[in-house]
């Protein structure tokens, strides 16, 4: 009998462990569930105020089709703003850049000049390996990618800057520093109802193909005579 008794409070509070473990789990649950909520609120929240101000400008009209705004070309971009407007996005930069003639290299280069130029354009200021090593220049493309994502766009970069999601901020900031003392063309938009009547441009693009293929043949050739003399 003494034994059965035993037995019984043992098994009780065997179970009351059990039990208490499992409350643990349930709570433990019910934390990380509203942990959960409260930071996925916070990103899908945080990507709200931005999104009507976006389809509002791209779709015009017209139904869309795919999940999520369709991003258009740069150089659509580029012709829906204006130098002024990236002086005023600018702001976002200035903390760490200067622009004008021989202005003052901050935590980043002074950017005179650096539409066109090749990467690390600022022989005054100490770039890392990675813009320093990329090679290549910076074209209106490469204008646009490297400030959406300018760790994405070169890995390594010193530059503390997160990127501008909005590609008419980033085609006004590029309209903006071309006229520091470079003044590079600015692509030509056409809107895709005239394109098909644009013969020129098809034209142009032959003739652009045609030298690309020359300076191929003369990359080879001049392979060849490299192989030849060694
Ligand atoms: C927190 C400081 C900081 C901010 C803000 C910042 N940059 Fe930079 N930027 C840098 C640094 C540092 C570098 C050099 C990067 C390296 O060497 O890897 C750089 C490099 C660059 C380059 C390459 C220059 C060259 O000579 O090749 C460009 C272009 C540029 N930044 C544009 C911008 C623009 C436009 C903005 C605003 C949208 C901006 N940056 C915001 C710090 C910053």
């Amino acid at each position: 009998m003494t034994q059965d008794n035993a037995n019984m409070s043992d098994k009780d509070a065997g179970s009351g462990d059990l039990f208490n473990t499992a409350a643990g789990w349930v709570l433990f649950a019910a934390a990380l569930g509203l942990g959960l909520s409260i930071l996925s609120g916070k990103y899908f929240h945080a990507d709200n105020p931005e999104r009507p101000e976006t389809l509002g400008y791209i779709i015009e009209g017209v139904e869309e089709t795919g999940s999520g705004p369709a991003e258009i070309s740069f150089a659509e971009a580029l012709a829906s703003v204006t130098p002024a407007d990236g002086e005023k996005a600018f702001a976002k930069c200035a903390a760490c850049h200067s622009v004008e003639q021989g202005g003052a290299n901050g935590v980043g280069p002074n950017l005179y000049g650096v539409m066109g130029a090749k990467f690390g354009h600022n022989p005054s200021f100490g770039y890392s390996s990675a813009i320093s090593g990329a090679g290549g220049n910076w074209g209106w493309e490469e204008m646009n990618q490297w400030l959406a994502n300018p760790r994405g766009y070169i890995d390594g970069t010193s530059m503390g800057f997160a990127g501008l999601s909005k590609i008419e901020d980033r085609a006004a900031i590029a309209l903006y520093l071309n006229t520091f003392g470079s003044n590079i063309p600015v692509p030509e938009f056409v809107p895709a109802a005239a394109e098909e009547e644009a013969e020129p441009a098809s034209d142009e693009a032959a003739e652009a193909g045609a030298e690309e293929g020359a300076a191929e043949a003369e990359a080879t050739s001049e392979e060849t005579a490299e192989t030849a003399a060694s």
